[in-house]
């Protein structure tokens, strides 16, 4: 599973990325304003330290517009991932920058029909919202689901980028279903390293080894 961290913070994925954890990077108009950053130059930034694909998303809503909005992102780096709404424009945009060459993210997805549209008109990337359905007493998860089954019964390309990851439980289902990448904010990728029966094991091994005496270094 590719792991993308969601997020424009270059402090946070420098973190990981020295671990080899980050296969690339999402960002979207509100993380960009919790930045306080310029969109173009933390997106430059992020794209220098990252070799996989770094989203960056339009604002226009007219097709015509977020094709040109997404041809100047796309200037940035050759590693760019044009974001673009799951609206009737935004996928007429994703099969033009599609056309264009470029790798195209189709997000805001909240249904499976919603995904077989986005592979359809060529989206390299297919965004579904789990943290976001969860939050209206729908289920997230199913959705993974419903299109991992969708893509393999007909043979898309189009990879699940399984994103509004807000727990650990959402990476760890997500995989299972086999979704192809998850996007999720660095704390939760960091808390995937904890049990408590591994903090617990360590402290026991470490009461006995000061028991013997020795040292290793
Ligand atoms: C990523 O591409 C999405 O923009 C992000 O995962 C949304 O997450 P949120 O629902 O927690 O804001």
């Amino acid at each position: 599973m590719k792991f993308f961290v969601d997020t424009a913070e270059v402090d946070a994925i420098a973190e990981l990325n020295e671990l080899g954890m980050v296969d690339g990077v999402t960002t979207n108009p509100s993380l960009i304003m919790k930045s306080g950053r310029d969109i173009l130059e933390v997106t430059k930034e992020i794209t220098d330290m990252v070799s996989g694909p770094v989203s960056a998303e339009v604002v226009a809503t007219q097709a015509d517009q977020m094709i040109e909005e997404g041809r100047k992102l796309a200037k940035i780096a050759d590693n760019i991932a044009i974001k673009v709404p799951l609206t009737w424009d935004g996928l007429k945009a994703c099969n033009q920058l599609t056309n264009d060459g470029f790798m195209v993210n189709v997000t805001l997805c909240f249904s499976a029909n919603q995904a077989l549209l986005a592979a359809k008109a060529g989206a390299t990337f297919i965004s579904p919202f789990i943290g976001r359905l969860d939050d209206i007493n729908l289920d997230g998860m199913q959705l993974i689901a419903d299109i991992r089954q969708i893509y393999d019964n007909y043979g898309y390309e189009t990879q699940i980028l399984a994103a509004s990851i807000r727990t650990v439980n959402h990476a760890f289902e997500s995989a299972c279903i086999g979704a192809d990448v998850m996007t999720a904010p660095p704390d939760v990728i960091k808390k995937m390293a904890l049990h408590p029966l591994t903090d617990k094991g360590l402290e026991s091994f470490l009461k006995d080894w000061e028991k013997t005496g020795q040292k290793i270094l």
